[in-house]
C-alpha cells in the first residue's frame, strides 16, 4: 500500500486482537449444556432416484442414539425453499443429489451419532444423472423462468458492425471454504418456543425457516449470532437447513441440540458459486467501439433453486461490465441439475457475467491484432450511458480509475519491461492483464434495501448497539461503532457492539450484497440522530437556549454554536436520565431512489457503483505450465473511505479469492454427480505463497457518495472481480510463448490447462 497512514486513520478492527489471540467466540466455543443432542445426517448416496428402502432400525438402536428424525417428524412444512418452494428440508421420495439430508441422527456424542450413520439401510432406484447445465437445459430442466435484458436493437446493429466475433465460456463452480463450517445450536425454551444460535450471515432466514419448519409463529423463534468464521455468500440462506434440522430436534425431544458440520460433510451437502457455461456474440463498428453485444448464460443451479433466480439476475446486470454498449440482449437459464443447490458467492453471479465479455473481448482483440486493453480502453463506460437495465451510469469513475492505474503504475513502461523479458527469455514469459470493474451496490430485490437498528444509551454514558448485520470477518463491528462513536462524538470505547438477534432487531435482510455496512449503519445512524434530537432538547430546556441555537455533540462534550460548554458526555446522559429522557431509540432505514421494474427488466436498481481497475502480472514457466503472479496493482474506488485498514483488508482477500476462482480452484463432480474434489488435497484454496508478491492498491479520491455510510462505498464483493484478471494475464503469457494457441475460454486456468494451451 502507498498512501501513508497514521494509525488513527488506519483504526484498529475492533476485533484484531482477539482474532490474533485466540480469544474470539464462535458457534463451537458455546459452552455445552447438559443433555446436549449432537446432530449428524444422513445424506443421499446417489445424485438421482427413488428410495426403495430405507431401513434404520439397527442405526436407532445404536450405542448412544437417542433417536432418529425423518421428514415424517416435522410438525410444519417440509419446506426450506427461500425464493421457490421447491427443496425439503429432509429427503421424502426422491433424491436429487449426493449429500441431501434423508434422516437426522441424534446422539449423546456425535461419534455416536456418526457411527449409527453407516447402519442405515438404503436401496435406490437410480435415475438419470444431469451435471451440465446445457444438457439440462437442452432435456428441459429449468429451475425457474428464463429471463432477458435488452437493449437498443441488437439485430439491427450487428447488421451495420464491421467486425462480429462470437464464442463459447466457461466458468467454474467455487467453494466458500469458510474457514468456521455450518453449523447450529438450538435451546428449548418455554412453553415450545426456541433459541436457535447459528452460524449464518441471515437471521432472519433461519428464524423464517426454523419457523416454516415447526409450525410455528416467527416470533417462537430467536435466532442469535454472535459473529461467523466466514460466509462468502455460503451462509446466506444454506445456513438455514442445519439451523432448522436442530430446531426440529430440540422441539421434538425437549433437549438441546448441536449440530457443527466436518469439513467432509460441508463440502459434500452444501452448495457453492454456479458454474455457468455461455454463449456470446460481439459485434464492433470501424472504431472498434462495441456495438452489440448479445449472450446466452446457462447457469448450473444444481438441484433446487436456492438463491439462484437472484444470483442470474446479477448475472444479467453485470454482462457487459464496465464498458458502453449500446444495443444488448442477454439472456439466462437457471439449470436445474442433480448437485448440490448452488448458492450466493462473493459477486452473486456477477462474475461469472463479466468473465463472458472480458473473454469475448479478449478474443476479439486477439482477432483483430490489437492489445486487449487497447480493446478495452476503447469501450470503458461513460457518465450518461445507460445500462441494459436502464439506469443511467452517473459517475464516470470507470475511465478515472483506469486512467490513474495506467498513469500511477506507467503502464506503457511496465509494458516495455514485460516485452523486453519476454525477448530474452525463451521458456519463460510473462502476461499482463488490465481489469475493469462496475459493480451495482444494493440487493437487486428492491424490498431487501431496508434495516434497522437499536440503541441504548446506559445512564453511565456507555452505549450499547445493536443491528441486523453479522459480523464475518469484513469488519462490519468496526464499522458500526465508527458510525455510533461518529454520530454521538464520543470514544469508541464507550460502545459496545451486540450479537445480531432477531428479537432486538426484526426482519434483517441477510448481511450480503455488500451492502451491510451501507443499510444498517444509516439504520443505525436514524437511531443516534433520535437519541440526538432528544438530547439537544434537553439540553435546550436545561440551558433556556433559543430554539434557532445550534447544539452539536463532539469529542464527548456538548457544543452550543459550535463552541465547547464544559458539558462532558457522561454527565449530560446521567442528567438526561434523571429528567426522565428516554435514552433508547429504534432506527430504520430504506435505500432512497432505487426501483425495478421486472415486467419491463428496467428501473434504478442500484443505489450505486464501485468501480476500479487492476493491473496483473504474471510469470509462466512454459516447461512446467507452472505460474506466479508478480504483482497486482490497482486503482478502488473507496468513496471517501471511513476505515482504510478494513477496506484494504477487503480488496486483499477479494482478489486473491477472485484469483483463486480463474486459476487454482477446480471444483470437480464426475457424471455422476460425485464430488472429486472433496478434500483439501483435491481442492486448492490460495495461500500466502500463491498470493502475487506485492498487491499495491491505490484510493481513488473522491467525495464519496451520499447513499454510502459516511460517504464510503460498499467494499466486500468488487473487489474479487479484479481477480479475472489473472485468467487473461495468464492467457496473453501464453500469446507470447504460442502466438498461434487454441485458447478456449474455460476457467479456471489450472496448470493443466495452461501447459496443454502453451502447446496447442
Ligand atoms: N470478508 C470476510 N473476511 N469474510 C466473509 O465472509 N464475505 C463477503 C465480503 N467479504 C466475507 C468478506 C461477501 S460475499 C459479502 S456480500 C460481504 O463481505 C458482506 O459484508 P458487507 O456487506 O459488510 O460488505
Ligand atoms: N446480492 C446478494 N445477495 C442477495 C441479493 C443480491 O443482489 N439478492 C438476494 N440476495
Ligand atoms: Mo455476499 S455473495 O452477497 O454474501
Amino acid at each position: 500500500m502507498n498512501r501513508k497512514m497514521s494509525d488513527k486513520e488506519r483504526k484498529l478492527n475492533i476485533d484484531a486482537a482477539f482474532h490474533v489471540t485466540g480469544r474470539t467466540k464462535y458457534l463451537d466455543d458455546l459452552p455445552e449444556w447438559q443433555g446436549t443432542l449432537f446432530a449428524k445426517v444422513f445424506y443421499a448416496p446417489k445424485a438421482h432416484g427413488e428410495i426403495t428402502k430405507l431401513d434404520y432400525t439397527k442405526a436407532a438402536q445404536s450405542d448412544g442414539v437417542f433417536r432418529i428424525l425423518s421428514y415424517k417428524d416435522i410438525p410444519g412444512e417440509n419446506q426450506i425453499g427461500g425464493i421457490i418452494p421447491d427443496e425439503p428440508l429432509l429427503a421424502e421420495t426422491e433424491l436429487h443429489f449426493i449429500g441431501q439430508p434423508i434422516l437426522l441422527i441424534l446422539a449423546d456424542s456425535e461419534l455416536q451419532a456418526e457411527k449409527a450413520k453407516s447402519l442405515v439401510e438404503i436401496e435406490i432406484k437410480e435415475k438419470e444423472v444431469i451435471v451440465d447445465p446445457k444438457e439440462a437445459f437442452e432435456k428441459g430442466e429449468l429451475l425457474h423462468a428464463s429471463r432477458t435484458f435488452t437493449l437498443g436493437d441488437t439485430n439491427a446493429a450487428f447488421e451495420d458492425c464491421a467486425h462480429v466475433f462470437s464464442g463459447e465460456v466457461a466458468s467454474g463452480g467455487q467453494e466458500h471454504l469458510y474457514l468456521e463450517t455450518q453449523g447450529a445450536y438450538a435451546f428449548p425454551q418455554n412453553r415450545g418456543s426456541i433459541v436457535v444460535h447459528s452460524s449464518t450471515q441471515g437471521p432472519t432466514a433461519v428464524q423464517r425457516t426454523c419457523a416454516r419448519i415447526l409450525g410455528v409463529s416467527m416470533n417462537q423463534v430467536e435466532v442469535d449470532v454472535n459473529r461467523i468464521g466466514g460466509g462468502f455468500g455460503g451462509k446466506e440462506d444454506q445456513a438455514s437447513p442445519w439451523a432448522a434440522m436442530v430446531a426440529l430436534a430440540a422441539f421434538v425431544t425437549g433437549r438441546p441440540v448441536k449440530y457443527i458440520l466436518s469439513r467432509h460433510e460441508d463440502l459434500q451437502m452444501t452448495g457453492k458459486r454456479h458454474p455457468y457455461k455461455s454463449e456470446y456474440k460481439i459485434g464492433f463498428d470501424e472504431d472498434l467501439k462495441i456495438k452489440a453485444y448479445e449472450a446466452t448464460f446457462y447457469q448450473n443451479g444444481g438441484a433446487a433453486a436456492d438463491l439462484s433466480p437472484a444470483v442470474m439476475e446479477r448475472t444479467l446486470f453485470h454482462a457487459t461490465n464496465s464498458y458502453s454498449v449500446p444495443n444488448v440482449s442477454v439472456t439466462a437459464h437457471g439449470c436445474k441439475t442433480n448437485l448440490p443447490p448452488n448458492t450466493a458467492f462473493r459477486g452473486f453471479g456477477g462474475p461469472q457475467g463479466m468473465f463472458v465479455i472480458e473473454s469475448a473481448l479478449h478474443n476479439a482483440a486477439r482477432k483483430l491484432g490489437l492489445p486487449f486493453h487497447q480493446l478495452q480502453e476503447r469501450n470503458l463506460l461513460i457518465e450518461g450511458m445507460e445500462f441494459s437495465y436502464g439506469q443511467i451510469v452517473a459517475e464516470a469513475k470507470a475511465v478515472d480509475c483506469w486512467d490513474q492505474a495506467k498513469r500511477q503504475y506507467d503502464l506503457s513502461r511496465w509494458e516495455r519491461e514485460v516485452e523486453t523479458f519476454n525477448a530474452k527469455n525463451k521458456y519463460q514469459k510473462k502476461g499482463l492483464s488490465l481489469m475493469p470493474v462496475c459493480f451495482g451496490i444494493s440487493f437487486t430485490n428492491t424490498p431487501m434495501n431496508q434495516a434497522r437498528a437499536l440503541v441504548h444509551v446506559y445512564s453511565d454514558g456507555s452505549v450499547g448497539v445493536s443491528t441486523g448485520a453479522v459480523e464475518m470477518g469484513q469488519g462490519v463491528n468496526t464499522k458500526m461503532v465508527q458510525v455510533a462513536a461518529h454520530a454521538f462524538g464520543i470514544d469508541s470505547q464507550r460502545i459496545k457492539l451486540e450479537n445480531t438477534n432477531t428479537t432486538r432487531v426484526a426482519n434483517t435482510s441477510p448481511s450480503a450484497a455488500s451492502a451491510t455496512a451501507d443499510l444498517n449503519g444509516k439504520a443505525l445512524q436514524d437511531a443516534c440522530n433520535q437519541i440526538k434530537d432528544r438530547f439537544t432538547a434537553f439540553i435546550k430546556r436545561a440551558l433556556q437556549l433559543k430554539a434557532e441555537d445550534l447544539v452539536g455533540f463532539k469529542e464527548e462534550q456538548v457544543f452550543i454554536n459550535n463552541k465547547k460548554v464544559d458539558w462532558p458526555w457522561e454527565d449530560l446522559v446521567n442528567k438526561a436520565f434523571l429528567a426522565r429522557e428516554n435514552l433508547s431509540a429504534k432506527g430504520h432505514y430504506a435505500t432512497p431512489k432505487i426501483h425495478f421494474d421486472k415486467s419491463k427488466e428496467k428501473g434504478h436498481p442500484f443505489a450505486y457503483h464501485v468501480y476500479g481497475t487492476a493491473i496483473t502480472e504474471v510469470t509462466v514457466d512454459c516447461l512446467r505450465g507452472i505460474y506466479h503472479f508478480d504483482a497486482v496493482r490497482l486503482v478502488h474506488d473507496f468513496g471517501s473511505s471511513m476505515n482504510p485498514g478494513v477496506d484494504l483488508g477487503q480488496i486483499e482477500g477479494g482478489l486473491v479469492q477472485g484469483m483463486g476462482w480463474m486459476t487454482l480452484e477446480d471444483l470437480v463432480y464426475n457424471e455422476k454427480g460425485e464430488l472429486k474434489s472433496g478434500t483439501l488435497a483435491t481442492y486448492k484454496i490460495p495461500d500466502a505463497n500463491y498470493a502475487p508478491d506485492v498487491i499495491d492498491v491505490q484510493f481513488l479520491e473522491t467525495d464519496g457518495h451520499d447513499l454510502a455510510i459516511l460517504k464510503s462505498k460498499a467494499v466486500g464483493e468488487p473487489p474479487l472481480m479484479y481477480g479475472i484478471g489473472a485468467y487473461f494475464a495468464l492467457t496473453n503469457a501464453v500469446l507470447a510463448f504460442n502466438p498461434n494457441a487454441n485458447l478456449t475460454y474455460e476457467a479456471p486456468m489450472t496448470t493443466e490447462k495452461l501447459l496443454m494451451a502453451l502447446y496447442s
